[in-house]
Protein backbone atom coordinates (compact mmCIF):
# COMPACT_ATOMS: atom_id res chain seq x y z
CA UNK A 1 0.00 0.00 0.00
CA UNK A 2 1.43 3.38 -0.74
CA UNK A 3 0.21 6.84 0.27
CA UNK A 4 1.00 9.50 -1.60
CA UNK A 5 1.69 12.84 1.11
CA UNK A 6 -0.17 14.84 -1.45
CA UNK A 7 -3.39 12.85 -1.51
CA UNK A 8 -3.58 12.87 2.14
CA UNK A 9 -4.84 15.11 5.14
CA UNK A 10 -2.06 16.07 7.23
CA UNK A 11 -3.07 13.67 9.94
CA UNK A 12 -2.37 10.78 8.41
CA UNK A 13 1.30 12.43 7.81
CA UNK A 14 1.08 12.30 11.49
CA UNK A 15 -0.74 8.56 11.77
CA UNK A 16 1.84 7.25 9.53
CA UNK A 17 4.80 8.76 10.81
CA UNK A 18 3.96 7.61 14.74
CA UNK A 19 3.46 4.67 13.70
CA UNK A 20 7.11 4.13 11.47
CA UNK A 21 9.70 6.35 13.20
CA UNK A 22 9.47 4.42 16.36
CA UNK A 23 10.50 3.55 19.61
CA UNK A 24 11.02 7.50 20.18
CA UNK A 25 12.88 8.41 22.80
CA UNK A 26 11.15 11.03 24.68
CA UNK A 27 12.38 14.53 26.37
CA UNK A 28 10.44 15.82 29.03
CA UNK A 29 11.78 19.64 28.50
CA UNK A 30 11.65 22.26 31.18
CA UNK A 31 11.97 25.63 30.28
CA UNK A 32 11.26 29.35 31.66
CA UNK A 33 9.52 32.24 30.10
CA UNK A 34 11.15 35.81 30.31
CA UNK A 35 9.37 36.04 33.97
CA UNK A 36 11.01 32.71 35.24
CA UNK A 37 7.71 31.13 34.94
CA UNK A 38 8.44 27.37 34.72
CA UNK A 39 7.00 24.73 32.13
CA UNK A 40 7.39 21.24 31.60
CA UNK A 41 6.23 18.79 28.33
CA UNK A 42 7.20 15.79 27.01
CA UNK A 43 8.26 15.91 22.81
CA UNK A 44 8.82 12.59 21.27
CA UNK A 45 10.17 14.40 18.01
CA UNK A 46 13.62 14.14 19.56
CA UNK A 47 16.82 12.62 18.88
CA UNK A 48 20.29 13.71 19.22
CA UNK A 49 22.39 14.38 15.69
CA UNK A 50 25.50 14.84 16.46
CA UNK A 51 28.42 14.95 19.05
CA UNK A 52 30.98 17.17 17.80
CA UNK A 53 28.82 19.51 19.01
CA UNK A 54 26.80 17.57 20.98
CA UNK A 55 23.40 18.71 19.30
CA UNK A 56 19.75 17.13 20.15
CA UNK A 57 16.53 18.11 17.73
CA UNK A 58 12.90 18.68 19.26
CA UNK A 59 9.63 19.24 16.37
CA UNK A 60 7.34 20.97 18.27
CA UNK A 61 4.20 21.35 16.29
CA UNK A 62 1.96 24.97 16.71
CA UNK A 63 -1.44 24.67 18.45
CA UNK A 64 -4.10 23.83 16.35
CA UNK A 65 -5.92 27.09 14.75
CA UNK A 66 -5.10 30.25 13.09
CA UNK A 67 -3.20 32.34 14.02
CA UNK A 68 -0.03 30.22 14.67
CA UNK A 69 0.55 29.86 18.30
CA UNK A 70 3.51 28.21 19.38
CA UNK A 71 3.17 26.04 22.57
CA UNK A 72 4.81 27.16 25.74
CA UNK A 73 8.12 24.80 24.99
CA UNK A 74 8.80 26.21 21.97
CA UNK A 75 7.90 29.99 22.68
CA UNK A 76 9.96 29.89 26.02
CA UNK A 77 13.26 28.42 24.09
CA UNK A 78 12.97 30.90 21.51
CA UNK A 79 12.15 33.89 24.40
CA UNK A 80 15.11 32.96 27.10
CA UNK A 81 17.34 30.50 24.63
CA UNK A 82 17.51 27.68 27.11
CA UNK A 83 15.52 24.26 28.11
CA UNK A 84 16.70 21.38 29.99
CA UNK A 85 15.61 17.60 28.58
CA UNK A 86 14.81 14.94 31.16
CA UNK A 87 15.31 11.27 30.41
CA UNK A 88 12.09 9.48 30.61
CA UNK A 89 11.96 6.28 32.61
CA UNK A 90 9.11 4.26 33.56
CA UNK A 91 9.27 5.32 37.26
CA UNK A 92 8.29 8.64 35.94
CA UNK A 93 6.06 7.87 33.10
CA UNK A 94 2.78 8.38 34.72
CA UNK A 95 3.85 11.98 35.65
CA UNK A 96 5.25 13.01 31.94
CA UNK A 97 2.21 12.21 30.62
CA UNK A 98 0.53 14.37 33.31
CA UNK A 99 2.75 17.17 31.68
CA UNK A 100 1.11 16.94 28.28
CA UNK A 101 -2.23 18.27 29.58
CA UNK A 102 -3.34 21.57 28.96
CA UNK A 103 -3.54 23.23 31.82
CA UNK A 104 -4.91 26.80 32.07
CA UNK A 105 -1.74 29.25 32.93
CA UNK A 106 -2.23 29.56 36.49
CA UNK A 107 -1.44 26.14 37.18
CA UNK A 108 1.64 24.06 37.11
CA UNK A 109 1.95 20.86 35.09
CA UNK A 110 5.42 20.43 36.83
CA UNK A 111 3.67 20.45 40.99
CA UNK A 112 0.52 18.59 39.82
CA UNK A 113 2.30 15.71 38.40
CA UNK A 114 4.03 15.64 41.04
CA UNK A 115 7.69 16.68 40.09
CA UNK A 116 10.35 18.91 41.99
CA UNK A 117 13.48 20.95 40.77
CA UNK A 118 16.77 20.74 41.39
CA UNK A 119 19.09 23.70 40.14
CA UNK A 120 20.94 22.88 37.01
CA UNK A 121 24.73 23.78 36.59
CA UNK A 122 24.33 26.24 33.75
CA UNK A 123 21.35 26.90 32.52
CA UNK A 124 18.69 28.88 34.21
CA UNK A 125 15.55 26.40 33.56
CA UNK A 126 15.55 23.56 36.53
CA UNK A 127 16.03 19.93 36.23
CA UNK A 128 13.40 18.17 37.57
CA UNK A 129 14.31 16.07 40.70
CA UNK A 130 13.09 13.06 39.93
CA UNK A 131 14.73 12.57 36.38
CA UNK A 132 17.80 9.73 36.96
CA UNK A 133 19.46 12.01 33.79
CA UNK A 134 18.85 15.37 32.24
CA UNK A 135 20.83 17.32 29.67
CA UNK A 136 21.11 21.16 29.94
CA UNK A 137 20.74 22.82 26.38
CA UNK A 138 20.78 26.08 24.95
CA UNK A 139 19.26 26.68 21.68
CA UNK A 140 21.57 26.59 19.09
CA UNK A 141 18.86 27.42 16.04
CA UNK A 142 14.82 27.38 15.79
CA UNK A 143 13.92 26.92 11.97
CA UNK A 144 10.23 27.67 11.70
CA UNK A 145 8.82 24.97 8.87
CA UNK A 146 4.73 25.18 8.00
CA UNK A 147 2.96 24.30 11.31
CA UNK A 148 6.03 23.92 13.09
CA UNK A 149 9.27 24.67 14.57
CA UNK A 150 12.25 23.10 14.73
CA UNK A 151 14.15 23.43 17.52
CA UNK A 152 17.94 22.57 18.04
CA UNK A 153 19.75 22.78 20.90
CA UNK A 154 23.47 22.44 21.95
CA UNK A 155 24.06 20.44 25.40
CA UNK A 156 26.09 21.93 27.59
CA UNK A 157 25.98 19.72 30.77
CA UNK A 158 25.27 16.50 31.59
CA UNK A 159 24.09 14.98 35.06
CA UNK A 160 23.37 10.96 35.32
CA UNK A 161 23.08 9.73 38.91
CA UNK A 162 26.31 7.68 39.74
CA UNK A 163 24.46 4.79 40.16
CA UNK A 164 23.42 4.86 36.27
CA UNK A 165 27.43 6.05 35.64
CA UNK A 166 29.98 3.43 34.61
CA UNK A 167 33.08 5.45 34.61
CA UNK A 168 35.31 3.67 32.73
CA UNK A 169 33.45 4.92 29.58
CA UNK A 170 31.93 6.79 30.70
CA UNK A 171 28.91 4.64 29.72
CA UNK A 172 25.46 5.14 30.80
CA UNK A 173 23.83 1.37 32.12
CA UNK A 174 21.15 1.98 29.99
CA UNK A 175 20.14 -1.47 30.72
CA UNK A 176 19.81 -0.08 34.94
CA UNK A 177 18.29 3.19 33.61
CA UNK A 178 14.51 1.60 32.35
CA UNK A 179 14.24 4.69 29.48
CA UNK A 180 10.69 4.13 27.68
CA UNK A 181 10.44 4.93 24.26
CA UNK A 182 7.28 5.88 22.61
CA UNK A 183 5.24 4.10 20.02
CA UNK A 184 2.59 4.67 17.46
CA UNK A 185 -1.23 5.93 18.44
CA UNK A 186 -1.31 8.42 21.59
CA UNK A 187 -0.72 6.17 24.69
CA UNK A 188 1.75 3.64 23.36
CA UNK A 189 4.77 3.24 24.62
CA UNK A 190 7.51 0.47 25.28
CA UNK A 191 9.73 -0.63 28.16
CA UNK A 192 13.32 -1.25 27.68
CA UNK A 193 13.73 -3.19 31.04
CA UNK A 194 14.90 -6.90 30.13
CA UNK A 195 14.30 -6.05 26.32
CA UNK A 196 18.29 -5.54 25.64
CA UNK A 197 20.17 -7.77 22.48
CA UNK A 198 23.39 -7.70 21.57
CA UNK A 199 24.86 -7.38 18.36
CA UNK A 200 28.72 -7.09 18.29
CA UNK A 201 29.88 -4.82 15.17
CA UNK A 202 31.79 -7.15 12.70
CA UNK A 203 35.86 -5.77 11.29
CA UNK A 204 36.01 -6.59 7.64
CA UNK A 205 38.90 -9.09 8.96
CA UNK A 206 36.34 -11.29 10.82
CA UNK A 207 34.16 -11.01 7.86
CA UNK A 208 36.73 -12.59 5.80
CA UNK A 209 37.75 -14.90 8.19
CA UNK A 210 33.75 -15.73 9.21
CA UNK A 211 32.89 -16.24 5.33
CA UNK A 212 35.72 -18.84 4.96
C1 LIG B 1 4.90 11.23 25.13
C2 LIG B 1 4.47 12.49 24.45
C3 LIG B 1 5.22 12.98 23.38
C4 LIG B 1 4.85 14.16 22.74
N1 LIG B 1 5.60 14.61 21.67
C5 LIG B 1 5.29 15.77 21.07
C6 LIG B 1 6.10 16.25 20.00
O1 LIG B 1 7.10 15.64 19.61
N2 LIG B 1 5.77 17.44 19.44
C7 LIG B 1 4.70 18.17 19.87
O2 LIG B 1 4.44 19.26 19.33
N3 LIG B 1 3.91 17.74 20.88
C8 LIG B 1 4.19 16.56 21.49
N4 LIG B 1 3.43 16.11 22.54
C9 LIG B 1 2.34 16.97 23.04
C10 LIG B 1 2.84 18.06 23.99
O3 LIG B 1 3.53 17.49 25.09
C11 LIG B 1 1.65 18.87 24.51
O4 LIG B 1 1.07 19.58 23.43
C12 LIG B 1 2.00 19.82 25.63
O5 LIG B 1 0.79 20.32 26.21
C13 LIG B 1 2.81 21.02 25.17
O6 LIG B 1 3.05 21.79 26.32
P1 LIG B 1 3.61 23.26 26.32
O7 LIG B 1 2.61 24.17 25.64
O8 LIG B 1 3.74 23.56 27.79
O9 LIG B 1 4.93 23.29 25.61
C14 LIG B 1 3.72 14.90 23.17
C15 LIG B 1 2.94 14.40 24.25
C16 LIG B 1 3.32 13.19 24.86
C17 LIG B 1 2.49 12.67 26.00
Amino acid sequence: MYFDVEQIPTSHNYKLLVGLVAPRPIALITSMDENGHLNAAPFSAYNYLCTDPPIVAIGVTNRPGQPAVPKDTARNIRRTGEFVVNIVTEDIAEKMNICATDFPPEMSEVELAGFTTTPSLKVKPPRLAQAHAAMECVEHTTLEIGRSRIILGRVVSFYVEDQFVDAEGPYIKADELHSIGRMNGLGNYVRTRDAFMSIPRISYAEWQTKKR
